[in-house]
């Protein structure tokens, strides 16, 4: 079995056994990434797993600590968690519903080039990279309007120009790395517009 693992601890890691299609949804924040991986688990029955969830359900769970903390304060700052800590949460996940899962939307992940080549290594091969791409100005009105009740550290005008900064820095490479898998999909329009290109590209891959 192939193996991989962390380059700072030198810990080994087993690949994962999946058979079933693995889709990475990436896009800017406000891009719809969450909102079409609900239509697309209500349709195809994926199970969805958002690396901003993650990170944000093990803030809440625990105690004040310093670890927490400073997640927090990464997160206010619009800036990217140790790529080591997120892939351990999304492996966890995945072994947690290995057995069930008819396919997986790995969402916000990977945000750097080499998160997805870590993944790739460490845990499975990606079947389709679902990318969504909208304009700054759409990103913008939609994280700004979601802010006023949203409640999340970072949905403010301070850290959102940031979190698009960081977006905008690391797109490209991504798309230049996988461009025999990557579907950039425009999602300047309205969630049912966009759905219907989802499916087309989500069909080829149980049809
Ligand atoms: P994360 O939670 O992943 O946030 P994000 O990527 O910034 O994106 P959002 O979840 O805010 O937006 P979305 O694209 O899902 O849009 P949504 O459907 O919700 O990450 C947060 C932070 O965690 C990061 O900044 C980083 O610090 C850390 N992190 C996460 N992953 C990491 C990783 N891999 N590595 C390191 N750090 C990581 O929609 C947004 C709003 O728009 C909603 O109100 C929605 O109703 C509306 N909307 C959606 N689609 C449409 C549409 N088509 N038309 C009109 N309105 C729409």
């Amino acid at each position: 079995m192939e193996k991989g693992g962390c380059k700072k601890c030198h810990k080994k890691t087993e690949k994962l056994k999946i058979n079933v299609p693995i889709i990475w949804v990436i896009g800017g924040p406000g891009s719809g990434k969450g909102t079409q991986c609900d239509k697309i688990v209500a349709k195809y029955g994926f199970h969805h797993i958002s690396s901003g969830d993650l990170i944000r359900a093990e803030v809440n769970k625990k105690e004040t600590t310093p670890g927490n903390t400073a997640l927090v304060s990464i997160m206010g700052a619009g800036q990217l968690v140790s790529t080591d800590y997120v892939i351990d949460l999304i492996r966890k996940e995945i072994n947690r519903t290995i057995s069930t899962a008819k396919g997986y939307l790995i969402d916000g992940y990977p945000r750097q080039r080499d998160q997805g080549i870590l993944f790739e290594k460490e845990i499975a091969s990606v079947s389709m990279i679902l990318f969504f791409d909208a304009s700054t100005e759409v990103l913008t009105q939609r994280i700004l309007a979601r802010g006023k009740n949203s409640g999340r550290v970072d949905d403010n005008e301070d850290t959102l120009k940031s979190r698009i900064a960081t977006y905008v820095n690391l797109k490209d490479d991504i798309i230049d790395e996988y461009r025999d898998k990557i579907k950039i999909i425009n999602a300047d329009g309205a969630p049912d517009q966009i759905f219907k290109e989802v499916q087309l590209y989500i069909d080829t891959l149980i049809i």
